[in-house]
């Protein structure tokens, strides 16, 4: 790794990767912060570790973990992760989140739901002061209520952008739209902007993750650092 953002993502990875124990269920997060993880755990298997079993919070991290020999399971099977490894967009001081610049945001938030310990892999470029001033807040929708909910998310305060992959709308894991909300002030009350936004029918989720990560592990130019909930 020439770049040294990538450098500091790996070192978090694999720091996180030591977090993982003997027979442990793990959910695999989705990012290239994540993916250094899921290498790294890869690697731990192959030197002999055992786990019960992985779960994905995406497609394409399914494929990746597939390929590299990581058992995979589901939550049906083991509704409870013991933990739950994923990267962020932003990070504030509370350890508060954005997260789903790669449009996995709904999978990611139930794996971090049904995770014992949630831990954010990540480098210093995420960590901020408050949210919402960097990256624009994702939303998952319904289709059919594309309009009407835009509609809604601009009256209170954001500039709405509907997500595109090239010339077609970007399509979630989950076959819905994602809505990108910039906040112009930035979010100054991630939880009651989070509970608004939840009052709007067929808006399926935010890509607020709010008092959900335990731990961040920051990899940077002076080696790897802990943030603590
Ligand atoms: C995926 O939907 C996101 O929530 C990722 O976790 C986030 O975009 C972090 O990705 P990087 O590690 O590639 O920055």
């Amino acid at each position: 790794a020439t770049n040294p953002q990538d450098t500091w993502k790996q070192l978090a990875g694999a720091a996180a990767a030591e977090l993982v124990e003997e027979g442990m269920v793990v959910g695999l997060g989705t990012g290239s912060t994540a993916s250094h993880f899921v290498q790294a755990l890869a690697q731990r298997i192959q030197q002999g570790l055992h786990i019960t079993g992985a779960v994905a919070s995406s497609q394409a991290t399914y494929t990746l973990a597939a390929d590299l020999g990581i058992p995979l399971t589901d939550l049906d099977t083991h509704p409870e992760l013991d933990i739950y490894i994923d990267g962020a967009d932003e990070i504030d001081p509370q350890l508060c989140l954005i997260k789903g610049a790669g449009g996995a945001l709904l999978r990611e938030k139930i794996l971090a739901s049904s995770a014992r310990r949630f831990v954010v892999v990540a480098d210093p470029t995420k960590r901020v002061e408050q949210l919402g001033h960097h990256y624009p807040l994702p939303v998952e929708v319904i289709p059919l209520a594309l309009t009407p909910i835009s509609r809604k998310i601009a009256n209170l305060g954001a500039q709405v952008k509907l997500r595109h992959a090239g010339a077609a709308p970007f399509i979630t894991d989950n076959h819905n739209f994602i809505l990108d909300c910039t906040f112009p002030q930035g979010i100054s009350d991630p939880g009651a902007l989070n509970a608004r936004l939840h009052a709007i029918v067929g808006l399926v989720e935010t890509g607020l993750f709010i008092d959900m990560a335990q731990q961040v592990i920051v990899g940077g130019p002076d080696g790897v650092q802990v943030f603590q909930q």
